[in-house]
């Protein structure tokens, strides 16, 4: 694969576009991250005010410029984000990523997740060549583990990692999507999604 990920990007699919951040999206952006679940289950700020959220535009872009990682406002038409997904920490040697998401609490349970960690495994699989996609998750976290169960990730035997936040500490599981199971599964959710809005793929 390419040592830098594609700038700008968008994708498109399951009735969703997934684009850049923008600076416009700054209210939106702090809506969405100003959110206890969020605090609880990731590594955001908390209370995430306007001066978070352009600190972490700035650097979403910074890391969109130099090609380091994949973040994308999940939204439905191009316009105002409703959640992020994100692909990170690139490992060319051995054709590995992470990757991440969440949703905004007034849009979570429509799939939205689901859809477009779909997409943006597709995208790794298949134009950036990458052979295995993992996800690190609190297995109290019952919505990010569904999640990644939907999308045909599984649980490996990995030690769990410990991570230590402002909000208290918590013990990540690995999941990883790789191999045929990966485009199996990746295809038959697209299938449901496709039925889900009413269209065919
Ligand atoms: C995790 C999160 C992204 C899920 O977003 P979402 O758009 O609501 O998820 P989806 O609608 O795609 O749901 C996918 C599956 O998860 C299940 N699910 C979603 N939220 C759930 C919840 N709170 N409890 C139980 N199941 C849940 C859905 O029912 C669905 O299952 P199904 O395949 O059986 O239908 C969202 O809750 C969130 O942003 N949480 C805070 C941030 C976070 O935890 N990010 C992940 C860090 S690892």
């Amino acid at each position: 694969m390419a040592t830098r990920l594609p700038y700008p990007l968008t994708l498109t699919g399951d009735g969703l576009v997934l684009r850049d951040w923008r600076a416009e999206d700054l209210d939106d952006l702090v809506a969405l991250l100003d959110d206890p679940d969020i605090a609880r289950w990731t590594p955001m700020t908390s209370p995430f005010d306007p001066e978070a959220g352009l600190a972490y535009l700035k650097r979403a872009h910074q890391g969109r410029i130099s090609g380091r990682r994949i973040q994308l406002a999940i939204t439905e038409d191009g316009g105002r984000p409703l959640g992020e997904v994100l692909l990170f920490g690139v490992d060319a040697a051995n054709r590995e990523a992470e990757l991440g998401y969440l949703v905004g609490a007034r849009h979570r349970r429509r799939g939205l997740a689901s859809a477009s960690l779909s997409l943006l495994s597709t995208y790794a699989r298949s134009t950036l060549k990458l052979g295995r996609l993992l996800l690190r998750i609190d297995p109290a976290n019952v919505a990010s583990t569904a999640v990644a169960r939907r999308c045909g990730y599984r649980l490996t035997g990995e030690a769990p990692i410990l991570q230590f936040g402002p909000y208290g500490s918590s013990s990540l599981d690995t999941w990883e999507l790789s191999g045929d199971r990966a485009a199996t599964r990746l295809e038959r959710l697209k299938n449901v999604a496709a039925r889900r809005y009413g269209r065919r793929s």
